[in-house]
């Protein structure tokens, strides 16, 4: 799979899927694993996920990159939340503060810890345009290195903006919600329809979705949730150049309206 900043850019997400279902998730984990994702995203807002995720990853745990979240309205809480996250998983590879709650209350105290070598990456995430014009700013003091947003051909907002600002910055972009919590799913085009698409390796719409965001280059990876392990191994094989053009991107937005 082809590696950007933050490793092979098919991840894996967690909400919503698993929560306290350790052999599920051991299912999941394992599938996306052995087709070569090495993200995994949680959050402590996402019910059993971190502990489950814990106990799926075991000795891969070395192999992979861990990213979760920081989601508490005060410093106390947030890091008592970080203390189970460093027995859940040793260290947190990417950090980030969820859906931009008291980001400036955190930050000193991530930067602390990520001087202690206990935090990789320290990212920021929010899931709503309304909240956008602050992750700017957030962005604009330079001390995050991520940023997670939804990114689909139904929501296109931090493309005006915040992958720009992205760029010029060198922050890693994190997609949430590539196949638009599955509702673009729902009523698949025909295989004729996705024919043009074969020449870029797009066998399946989940993978025309996940390679359309890809497509991208200021993305480093998507992070497609699901609760089955033939999923995660086909969204995994969308992670593989070629990379969709402008006009084969132009199609996918098309067959993404009907
Ligand atoms: N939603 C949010 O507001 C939000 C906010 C912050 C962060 N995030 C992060 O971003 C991750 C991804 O977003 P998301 O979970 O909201 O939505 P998503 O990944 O866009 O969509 C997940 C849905 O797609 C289905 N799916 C996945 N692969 C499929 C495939 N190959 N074929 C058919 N269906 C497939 C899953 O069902 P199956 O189980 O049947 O595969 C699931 O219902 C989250 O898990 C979380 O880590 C999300």
């Amino acid at each position: 799979m082809e590696e950007r900043r933050l490793g092979p850019v098919v991840g894996l997400g967690t909400w919503n899927t698993f929560d306290r279902d350790v052999s599920l998730a051991g299912e999941v984990v394992g599938a996306a694993f052995s087709a070569g994702t090495r993200l995994v995203d949680s959050s402590p807002m996402y019910g059993g996920a971190e502990a489950s995720l814990s106990d799926a990853l075991d000795e891969r745990r070395r192999e992979a990159v861990v990213a979760t979240k920081i989601w508490s309205r005060g410093v106390e809480d947030g890091r008592a939340h970080f203390a189970r996250q460093l027995e859940w998983f040793g260290r947190v590879d990417v950090e980030q503060v969820h859906n931009l709650v008291s980001w400036r209350e955190h930050l000193p105290w991530l930067e602390a810890e990520q001087a202690a070598g206990r935090i990789g990456r320290i990212g920021v995430t929010h899931y709503s345009p309304a909240a956008f014009a602050e992750l700017e700013q957030s962005l604009r003091t330079g001390r995050f290195e991520t940023l997670q947003v939804p990114l689909n051909p139904h929501e296109r907002e931090c493309e005006e903006r915040l992958l720009p600002l992205a760029e010029e910055l060198g922050v890693a972009v994190i997609v949430m919600r590539p196949l638009s919590e599955g509702s673009l799913l729902r009523r698949p085009p025909s295989p004729e329809e996705l024919a043009p698409l074969e020449p870029f390796g797009v066998r399946t719409w989940a993978q025309a979705l996940l390679k359309w965001a890809l497509s991208d280059p200021r993305v480093d990876v998507v992070i497609p949730a699901t609760r089955n392990p033939e999923h995660a191994r086909t969204n995994a094989a969308a992670g593989e150049p070629p990379w969709l053009d402008p006009e084969a991107r132009r199609l996918v937005e098309r067959l993404a309206r009907r």
